[in-house]
């Protein structure tokens, strides 16, 4: 039987549109807004208050923002807000918009651009993950870059510190090819004491190499001393099925028409790989956030969902906090033509969201 939901969404006018708007806020908000308390608070409760979130992905980490097809709209921050996401996570490509040489200015125009962008986030009653995404020099000549990458830092912690809480920092992407994670390990303290003169008490993010690969956490060194941190990885695999048939790959896309699952033991190796990073969180004490995880639409829409629910859930069921890899491009969980949300993964998320709401990994984490 079709779903009150989906026949709403069939329906072409306006007002279904505004009624589904209100019908999800009604199912999801039980979010009310996300509040990060003062500086005494645990970093658990922080995890916890971001919750479910969602990419704003292909719009400031592209080489220019718009070159990929979209760009941030004021009203977005509403619109994730009021289908009950607790949080965005804010890519940005810092590296193109920094002078290659010292001292490494970011231009002034890009840099009100991204305080625009998280303030109307802010305003909205969201918490925004703000990170240095596809800084590809780096990637390469790890050495090299460096410096840049601090300088980065140092201009972002001041434009921001007086950011209230709710503003997350995240230091760098998926480190990949030449910046491995023992390399990563070695920068890591450096840009910590950067970001911390100013930001004592603020929530950061960090995750281990090879594109944040949950395998690599076991590598990550974060520091003893600085109990703010929450570990990340992105997960999408099956590859194949999650990146059937996009255009962006340096190497030819797996074929589209993949489904999933293609059989029981793909839902058991997912869940063993996200029991590796429960046992991995809980022998270090640090709560984890899955940064990306999606699904491009070239995918059977019924398999999307399910794989969607499938991570958001072994995600959620270990207190981890989560972001969807996208709002509204090729992953994208909302139209910008119809201006309405992909009810079938909003209600997979749904259904997380609410378990959200009474797991949170206890102190002694
Ligand atoms: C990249 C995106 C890409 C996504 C899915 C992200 O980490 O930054 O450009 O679309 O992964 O592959």
């Amino acid at each position: 039987m079709m779903h009150r939901l989906q026949r709403l969404l069939l329906s072409p006018s306006a007002i279904c549109a505004a009624v589904f708007l209100s019908v999800v806020v009604a199912g999801l908000s039980m979010a009310q807004n996300a509040q990060i308390a003062g500086a005494d608070q645990d970093i658990f409760a922080v995890n916890k208050a971001i919750g479910s979130g969602i990419n704003l992905g292909n719009m400031l980490d592209a080489p220019a923002e718009g070159e990929w097809g979209v760009k941030f709209q004021d009203e977005y921050a509403q619109i994730i807000r009021n289908a009950g996401f607790r949080h965005v996570r804010l890519p940005v490509r810092w590296s193109a918009h920094t002078s290659s040489q010292a001292p490494y200015w970011i231009d002034p125009v890009f840099m009100k651009r991204v305080r625009h962008v998280v303030d109307t986030c802010l305003k909205a009653g969201l918490c925004v993950v703000l990170n240095v995404h596809h800084f590809e020099e780096i990637y390469t000549t790890p050495e090299q870059q460096e410096a840049r990458l601090l300088a980065i830092w140092k201009q972002i912690s001041t434009e921001f510190r007086k950011a209230p809480n709710e503003l997350l920092f995240e230091l760098l992407n998926e480190p990949q090819a030449g910046l491995t994670t023992s390399k990563w390990n070695r920068m890591i303290p450096t840009l910590l004491s950067e970001v911390r003169q100013l930001h004592p008490h603020r929530a950061i993010v960090i995750g281990g190499g090879r594109w944040n690969s949950f395998e690599e956490l076991e590598q990550l060194q974060l520091p003893d001393n600085d109990r703010m941190l929450i570990a990340t990885f992105h997960y999408y695999h099956p590859f194949e099925f999650t990146h059937q048939g996009v255009d962006f790959l340096k190497e030819t896309p797996p074929p589209p028409g993949r489904k999933f699952p293609v059989d029981e033991s793909e839902a058991r190796s997912i869940k063993s790989h996200f029991t590796i990073v429960s046992q991995w969180a809980a022998k270090n004490k640090r709560p984890v956030y899955v940064g990306e995880f999606g699904v491009a639409q070239t995918a059977a829409q019924s398999d999307r969902a399910r794989w969607i629910q499938t991570i958001a859930s072994e995600a959620s069921d270990r207190g981890f906090s989560l972001a969807c890899w996208e709002f509204c491009s090729q992953f994208g969980l909302w139209s910008s033509e119809t201006g309405l949300w992909n009810t079938e993964i909003i209600r997979a998320l749904d259904s997380v969201a609410s378990k959200q709401e009474t797991v949170l990994p206890s102190k002694d984490h």
